[in-house]
């Protein structure tokens, strides 16, 4: 990998992270990582769709190969996700005889149950794998929980239809209880600049502090782009900050289109935009007391927005290109940062 750029990690005195899967983990894109980076965050291997495909079915092989990887190099780790309805597997939400659950006192505990079950299953196993050495230090305990659209501000999910809006509140009494007195425990979401989301956000950490829920953490996906408005993203952080909590941009990307735009090729245009406001954006996290900045993939080709909302092959939303080389955004991310 290119030795004629600053390692981003030497730059700043915030732990920059990045998402990873098994596949990042040997040849340039190992080395890529650590040179830059100083945590990561499983892209996959950590949700519980990967780990308990079926109830009592542990898979910890692709978890511990990110694990291993970073016990081994001294990397801490971001655990992701615990609580998210589009990685808990349909099983969650099923009586053994395959009846959806409703929010009858029985299955209310039932559910509790295996959430209690799952995360105790995955604290033993860092325990026993890694003692004192885990690489685990925070945890995404419940991931995108906002929903403006509904009248109490929270996404109707299978978690709240069967928990109630208690659920948040209770997944994090059950992460403290089982993952101890140490780990950093975030809540996690997406779009956190939108004035209604920023107002829902403020609105739920404050009821889950007035429960007594031990929510330590914000973190801001930041899956944004060129239009976001930074000083949008700016009075988040600071309402935040406010409140008492910590925070940390957890899966920063910049998408070069928008959402329905379908390029045919890579804008030489774009990617200095791009440039901009990534310095603009890391600017506004390097005047702000974050406890990580992340970023959502090592290098263009592994962008969850690659393929999503459909498949985008020229979306760059990323500090470095194709071949791995250091784009733009990089030199945006290191001016900035
Ligand atoms: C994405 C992964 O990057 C994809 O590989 C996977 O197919 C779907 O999930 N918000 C999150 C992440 O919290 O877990 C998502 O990751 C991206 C959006």
């Amino acid at each position: 990998v290119q030795t004629d750029v600053p390692a981003l990690k030497d730059a700043t005195e915030v732990p920059l992270g990045v998402a990873v899967g098994p596949q990042d983990l040997t040849g340039r894109p190992a080395e890529l990582l650590l040179r830059h980076f100083d945590q990561v965050t499983p892209e996959n291997a950590m949700k519980p769709v990967t780990v308990q495909p079926a109830e009592g079915e542990f898979d910890f092989g692709p978890m511990d190969e990110v694990l291993d990887f970073a016990a081994e190099h001294g990397l801490t780790v971001h655990g992701h996700t615990l609580v998210w309805h589009r990685s808990t597997p349909e099983w969650f939400f099923q009586a053994p005889d395959g009846r959806p659950l409703t929010g009858s006192p029985e299955d209310r505990s039932l559910v509790l149950d295996r959430l209690r079950a799952h995360t105790r299953a995955v604290a033993d196993h860092l325990a026993e794998r890694y003692g004192d050495a885990n690489p685990v230090r925070s945890w995404d305990v419940v991931n995108e929980a906002l929903d403006p659209e509904e009248a109490d501000g929270l996404r109707h999910s299978r978690w709240y239809e069967v928990l109630g809006p208690d659920y948040v509140a209770e997944a994090f009494r059950v992460a403290r209880e089982e993952l101890g007195p140490d780990a950093v425990l975030y809540l996690n979401d997406y779009d956190t600049d939108a004035p209604d989301r920023r107002r829902g956000l403020v609105r739920l950490v404050m009821d889950l502090q007035a429960a007594g829920a031990p929510v330590d953490a914000v973190g801001h996906q930041m899956h944004v782009d060129l239009d976001t408005d930074v000083d949008r993203v700016a009075t988040t952080l600071d309402a935040v900050a406010a409140l008492g909590l910590r925070q940390a941009v957890t899966e920063l990307d910049v998408a070069i289109s928008g959402r329905d735009e379908q390029l045919d090729s890579t804008p030489p245009d774009r990617l200095e935009a791009q440039r901009g406001q990534v310095q603009e954006l890391a600017s506004a996290f390097a005047a702000r007391d974050l406890a990580f900045v992340g970023v959502w993939g090592l290098y263009d080709t592994r962008s969850w927005l690659r393929a999503w909302p459909q498949e985008r092959p020229f979306e760059a939303p990323l500090l470095f290109d194709d071949e791995l080389q250091a784009k733009p955004a990089f030199q945006g991310f290191l001016d900035g940062i």
